[in-house]
């Protein structure tokens, strides 16, 4: 073993990186206490937390076997190994390189890895350059001076321009010697379904990278241009190392920002984040092309609990706010929400009225949550009416209902108790039952969690467990739990689609949504097929088996077992079918029982509700739509496929009527 040399700095920026309870929170289960984080000890045996973790100090310390140091310590504890070793794996944690002599083990998943960087690193600077240097860029330029950016500000971010060519990047990359498959593997270019020859993914594009928290490009944004046609911004697609949904744009900007202010705003664009950015507000970060989700949210926890949102004061802008209120919420975030004036976004406000007032207007128009909710409901007009009154509180509740902290609660519920003059009673009687409805979720969302947690282990012998952000060793405190299974027809859905393409996509996404899904994993497999479908992009076997994790596994099992769907009930059979004789027709099964299943599932729901319910009002609505559910299973139960679902060509009618 070489005698590895890692300089004070290369520690200090590894202990920078390698947040202490985001490191921790891999093994143990931690719940903030204080300025601080308690568990069940990893290194004992015990039923009640004696172990604490102070992030302000990044050193965690067991009061009951007396274990203490900070995030090396723990690794090597953890690992039972030495120092150099817990370095290096944080550092590939964190993704930050250590010199390559110092590197013994590598492989080729890590060649790979630095390969797809090195792309994107590339490329980050050929746009770049592309933008301030040539004749090509000039448009671009103008723009942004246009928009209020400065040399510094473009420069901060990366931004950049893409050549208005088929193979712009390409070319340059081949005299840079660069390999197309890392170029491919960054989703920088594509193959076409025609020919052989690759081409450009960005072309005419005003180019935003997107960094991870320590600062290596992961991705691009790029934003359309003039007039021209197409999707406002295309963005990367997920790569091996880009996982979009715990990916924040600015965070690497931002990070120290957030822990200094204690609080981070989230917003919605590229534009908004550098816009602020650049008048000082530096504690901002946007979704990249996504919705909220929990991942980015964990994320964003581990710099600060307190976040406020501020999206677009347009309606898109505000229910998208809303929707990603409760994943927040449900992370533990302190949540304020802010309406700017009609029309503007956080770049036009800050544009336009500088940083002070962007500062006074947060101090003094941000509200919590349901202060929020009340008063847009009554700009809304929403409020005098009895009914919607009473829809408006519901979903207020609703939303409460995703915080864990009781007090908060209590205290969430008194102040909607004087906005509204509502009864304690009543309002905590629905409380109670949402909470109820999320324990039910919460409980299938641990089988979930199980079913994966075992395929990991299994991918992790077949040495497949490079995923990025997963630590390379297993962690001890995961049970082992029964062998998965999927239901049949839904994986069925998912063969269809990428076996035929484009037509049985667009059948069978009119026909379901992805909420049908009840396997958490073809659920975004789902998703990742309707996003490709809209974005024009390529479906098919040969493509999924080349994308991440943990795409290739599915397909596989996806591919192997065929199962045959049995026309009477959803009764299954695991038998091999030879070949769809009319696919549409298989399809049509697959659709019933994945109905019929997402039906009985409700029902569950709501039978359930009205066993909990409270309130005889409540038990009556309850009643009512468990009846209507029961009768559109009667009819899913009883109806044969070909009748309940329309053929391709009466789709393809009906769409171009509308
Ligand atoms: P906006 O339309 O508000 O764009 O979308 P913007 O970033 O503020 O850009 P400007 O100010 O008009 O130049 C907000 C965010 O939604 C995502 C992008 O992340 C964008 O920054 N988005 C939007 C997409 O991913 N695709 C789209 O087609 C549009
Ligand atoms: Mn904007």
């Amino acid at each position: 073993m070489p005698k590895a040399i890692i300089t004070d700095q290369k520690k200090e920026e590894i202990r920078d990186a390698a947040d202490i309870v985001d490191v921790i929170s891999d093994y143990v289960k931690l719940k903030k206490s204080g300025s601080g984080f308690t568990g069940l000890c990893p290194f004992h045996n015990e039923k009640t937390p004696s172990f604490h973790v102070t992030p302000r100090l990044g050193i965690f310390k067991c009061f009951g076997c007396g274990e203490g140091g900070d995030v090396f310590n723990f690794v090597m504890k953890l690992e039972g190994v030495g120092f150099v070793e817990a370095l290096r794996t944080l550092a590939n944690r964190y993704n930050i390189e250590i010199p390559e002599e110092e590197s013994p083990e590598y492989d080729a998943k890590t060649q790979l890895t630095e390969g797809i960087y090195h792309a994107l690193r590339f490329a980050g600077m050929f746009f770049y350059q592309n933008l301030m240097e040539e004749d090509e860029g000039q448009a671009a330029r103008a723009y942004l001076k246009k928009r209020g950016l400065t040399a510094a500000t473009i420069k901060k971010f990366g931004l950049g321009f893409a050549p208005d060519s088929m193979d712009g990047l390409l070319q340059h990359a081949a005299k840079e010697s660069i390999n197309e498959t890392y170029l491919a593997e960054a989703g920088l270019i594509k193959h076409s379904e025609h020919s052989d020859k690759p081409y450009d993914v960005f072309r005419g594009r005003l180019m935003f990278p997107i960094f991870n928290p320590s600062g290596k490009v992961i991705g691009f944004g790029g934003r359309i241009m003039g007039d021209r046609k197409g999707p406002k911004y295309i963005n990367s697609p997920q790569t091996k190392v880009y996982n979009k949904s715990e990916v924040m744009y600015g965070i690497h900007a931002a990070r120290n920002e957030i822990r200094k202010a204690e609080s981070a705003i989230l917003v919605e664009g590229y534009m908004d984040v550098i816009s602020l950015w650049q008048h000082g507000i530096k504690n901002v970060v946007a979704t990249s092309g996504t919705s909220v989700t929990s991942g980015q949210m964990r994320l964003l926890k581990n710099y600060s609990e307190n976040l406020l949102m501020v999206y677009d004061a347009d309606n898109a802008g505000q229910n998208a706010m809303i929707r990603g209120l409760d994943i927040a919420l449900a992370q533990g975030l302190n949540v304020r929400l802010m309406h700017l004036p009609e029309g503007e976004d956080p770049d036009s406000f800050v544009q336009q009225f500088g940083a002070e007032s962007f500062r006074e207007y947060c101090e003094s128009e941000s509200r919590d949550f349901v202060t929020f909710m009340v008063e847009r409901a009554k700009e809304l007009d929403e409020w005098d009416d009895p009914i919607k009154q009473k829809n408006n509180i519901s979903a207020i509740l609703k939303s409460m209902s995703n915080i864990s902290d009781s007090v908060m609660r209590e205290t969430l519920v008194n102040h909607l108790r004087k906005l509204s003059g509502i009864g304690d009673k009543a309002l905590f009687d629905e409380l109670g039952r949402y909470i109820a409805d999320n324990k039910r979720e919460l409980q299938r969302d641990l089988q979930r969690a199980e079913r994966r947690a075992e395929r990991e282990q299994a991918g992790n012998q077949d040495g497949d467990n490079n995923a990025p952000g997963s630590l390379p060793y297993s962690s001890r405190r995961v049970a082992r739990p029964k062998k998965s299974e999927r239901p049949p027809y839904e994986k069925e859905i998912i063969r269809l689609m990428v076996e035929y393409g484009d037509d049985m996509v667009f059948y069978i996404g009119n026909l379901i949504t992805d909420s049908h899904f009840e396997d958490e994993e073809l659920k975004i497999f789902y998703q990742d097929i309707i996003q490709r479908y809209n974005e024009e992009n390529e479906i098919s076997v040969e493509v999924y088996s080349g994308k991440e994790h943990p795409f290739p596994a599915l397909i596989g099992e996806i591919m192997i077992e065929r199962y045959g769907i049995s026309e009477r009930g959803n009764e299954l059979r695991s038998k091999k079918i030879r070949k769809d004789a009319d696919p549409y027709k298989t399809a049509r099964g697959a659709l019933k029982a994945v109905w019929i299943e997402y039906l009985k599932r409700e029902l569950d729901t709501y039978q359930e509700n009205i066993r909990i319910v409270q309130t005889e009002k409540d038990r009556q609505n309850s009643y009512r739509e468990m009846v209507d559910v029961r009768k559109r299973l009667l009819q899913f139960e009883r109806g044969a496929s070909g009748e309940l679902f329309p053929s391709l060509d009466d789709l393809l009618e009906s769409n171009k009527a509308d």
